[in-house]
């Protein structure tokens, strides 16, 4: 099952999701929307892409449909199905469906990882175009102006086998994310966490030296998310060197060696 997230009237009432930008990506971001054309964003896990887009979901007014892909996710759980209810057959629009009939911003994170029926739901949707056939129903739907394609993938899991292919990829404005320049990554670490801003520093210049472990021990480099939870723990009164082997050593490797190498970095830092 896909997981569907909507954000209702009354979210848009409360305030921006914060988010803390690190280039012209807002501006970017606002063009496409206004230009109705779709967006792809590629970046390591935990480094605000998700953030990113409930903050400008919010910031344009729009409900945002989310929904993680998977390699089980066909075209129906995005368009929608017959099921019964009741006793009777009833179509559910699915989110993508619903994005296009009230207007809002469809995200697909993981797009990568969906099946390849997909493709063939949005080639019609993210060219000049902008139509949703729905073949079960009869419906040609036209997008109106408010709706928005927004994907993600990771590139760093990028299988060959699982690539967009460049009819897909050149359907889209693209942009890169990384993790945000050590300023920018402290003000996030400490507002997220609550930990004062000098001790994120600390943690901040860290993540520099494990991340450059990254590639020859390391598939990715400790995220602004890992970061996050690294603050939160040590703000919360755990030591700092349980907190950093909870947060920064397991979840990025099982092999002894590797831990063995992050867990000097930071006894370096900490020790
Ligand atoms: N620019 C930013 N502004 C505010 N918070 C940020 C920013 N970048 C990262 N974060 C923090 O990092 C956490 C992880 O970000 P997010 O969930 O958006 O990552 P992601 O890129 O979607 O990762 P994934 O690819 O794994 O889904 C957020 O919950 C937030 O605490
Ligand atoms: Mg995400």
């Amino acid at each position: 099952m896909s997981h569907i997230a909507t954000a209702s009237a009354q979210d848009f009432e409360q305030e921006l999701p914060y988010y803390e930008p690190v280039g012209n990506e807002c501006a970017l971001f606002e063009q496409a929307y206004q230009q109705r054309l779709p967006l792809l964003l590629k970046g390591p896990t935990g480094c605000g892409k998700t953030r990113f887009v409930s903050h400008m979901a919010a910031k344009l007014g729009r409900p945002l449909f989310t929904v993680s892909c998977h390699d089980d996710l066909t075209a129906a759980d995005l368009t929608g199905r017959y099921l019964l209810q009741g006793g009777e057959t009833r179509w559910v629009d699915g989110p993508l469906t619903r994005a296009v009939r009230e207007g809002g911003i469809c995200y697909l994170d993981e797009v990568v990882e969906a099946r390849k029926d997909v493709t063939v739901v949005l080639h019609p949707l993210t060219d000049d175009r902008r139509l949703l056939p729905l073949e079960r129903t009869g419906e040609l739907l036209e997008a109106p102006d408010d709706f928005m394609l927004v994907v993600s993938y990771n590139p760093g899991y990028q299988h060959i086998l699982k690539s967009l292919k460049p009819s897909t990829r050149q359907r889209f404005v693209a942009m890169s994310f990384d993790f945000p320049p050590p300023k920018v990554e402290c003000e996030i670490v400490a507002r997220e966490s609550g930990l004062a801003y000098d001790r994120c520093a600390a943690l901040v210049n860290l993540a520099a030296s494990l991340r450059a472990m990254k590639g020859q021990d390391l598939e990715e480099g400790v995220s602004t998310r890992l970061l996050v939870y690294c603050a939160t723990l040590i703000n919360a009164g755990m030591p700092i060197l349980d907190a950093a082997c909870a947060t920064l050593v397991e979840p990025l490797s099982d092999d002894q060696d590797v831990q063995q190498g992050l867990l000097e970095a930071i006894k370096a830092t900490f020790g």
